[in-house]
């Protein structure tokens, strides 16, 4: 047997450690997670109903087309339902970007370093991967424009970018808009999207610019915000062409049922999400302050992450958080050998995470 040549060097996704794992192997009783950017609130209780009142139906298959989702998701972003396309997460609708669009000999353009699944998706397809550094922790879109070609056929830009939490601004998107070709699909990834202050940070519009521009698909989750991450559901919202090509490779019945009753309740519970945004706003100031206070350099933090430097290698600092029982994302398995990436969770989560960092720091060397 004999794979696809483009996956043969492919590397296995490395998820986390599951909680009960930490536990068994280090002897805990208490583990907190801040290593995957889920909502530390759970979901809108009004979810956990939509599942439960779901139960009878599960020998039925899902709406294949989730028309009522699709319906409640337009009237609440203003645009039309044949602008919605969903997803097993909004993984899935990457994958199905890729397998849409990216065929062997094509270009992609990426930051480095950004979620990592746009370039795997493209590997699978064997598109070329044309990967632009990140300029202080930020996308470089001139470089990215000047690096596109006739063979470019997706442009991935992930605002606030994974694993930065850093934005671009709609000016600058809109400057890239304006300057690359109409036949470049310009994917903005928006999973972090609901937990950015627009007051503070001049952060794109998404539909205003997919108003001005038909190339451009936004990508948003139920994971996240919302905390539906189990349930694997989110949705790109673009032109019709788009998305008609994106149903064209879609699965027929690629959402479940309790995903689209759940996100259906999610979606209407619009007074969760203020609240979660509200606690993730004070959980960023309170680590933002706690990090200045130990003097460790950290980017500007736009979605529900912080990312910081150690100044010390980040495995060690990893492993003795781990031991302690916190799970944090190392940026040595990141590409960034001294940085950590956490996730803001509740106040008393936040707590724990510093108080144990600070142990962890007093023990570990300091890479002079
Ligand atoms: C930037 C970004 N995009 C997309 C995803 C995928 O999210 P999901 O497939 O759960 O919707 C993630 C998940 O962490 C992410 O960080």
């Amino acid at each position: 047997m004999i794979p696809k040549q483009q996956i043969v060097h492919l590397p296995v996704y490395q998820p986390g450690k599951p909680i009960e794992e930490v536990k068994k192997e280090f002897g805990l009783t208490e583990v907190t997670k801040l290593a995957s950017n889920e909502n530390p609130f759970g979901c809108s209780p009004k979810a956990k109903e939509a599942i439960i009142a779901e139960i009878e139906q599960t020998s039925l298959y899902p709406d294949g087309g989730a028309v009522k989702l699709t319906a409640a998701v337009a009237e609440f972003f203003g645009v039309e339902t044949n602008q919605i396309v969903f997803g097993a997460g909004s993984d899935e609708v990457i994958l199905m970007l890729a397998r849409a669009y990216l065929v062997p000999g094509d270009e992609t353009i990426m930051a480095t370093h950004t979620f990592p699944q746009y370039k795997h998706n493209a590997h699978i397809e064997g598109a070329t991967c044309i990967e632009v550094p990140l300029k202080d922790g930020t996308h470089d879109l001139p470089a990215m424009l000047a690096k596109v070609t006739d063979k470019t056929k997706i442009v991935w830009i992930c605002n606030p970018n994974n694993p930065t939490g850093t934005i671009v601004t709609h000016a600058e998107v809109k400057q890239f808009l304006e300057s690359v070709s109409e036949n470049v699909l310009v994917v903005l990834d928006e999973a972090y999207a609901e937990y950015v202050d627009p007051a503070t940070s001049q952060f794109h519009d998404g539909l205003a610019l997919l108003k001005e521009h038909k190339n451009v698909i936004l990508l948003r989750t139920f994971s996240k915000i919302y905390g539906l991450a189990s349930l694997r559901i989110g949705f790109g919202i673009g032109h019709p062409d788009v998305v008609r090509c994106v149903n064209q490779v879609r699965e027929p019945f690629n959402t479940t049922r309790y995903a689209q009753a759940a996100a259906l309740a999610a979606l209407g519970d619009q007074r969760f999400i203020d609240d979660c945004r509200q606690a993730n706003s004070e959980g960023i100031a309170f680590l933002k302050e706690a990090f200045d206070r130990l003097g460790l350099p950290h980017y500007p933090a736009h979605g529900n992450f912080v990312m910081v430097d150690v100044k010390r290698p980040a495995g060690p600092v990893f492993q003795g958080l781990l031991r302690r029982g916190v799970i944090v994302r190392g940026g040595h398995q990141l590409d960034f050998p001294t940085w950590l990436r956490v996730t803001v969770g509740s106040r008393e989560q936040n707590e724990t995470f510093l108080r144990t960092l600070e142990a962890v720091l007093a023990e570990a060397p300091v890479n002079a």
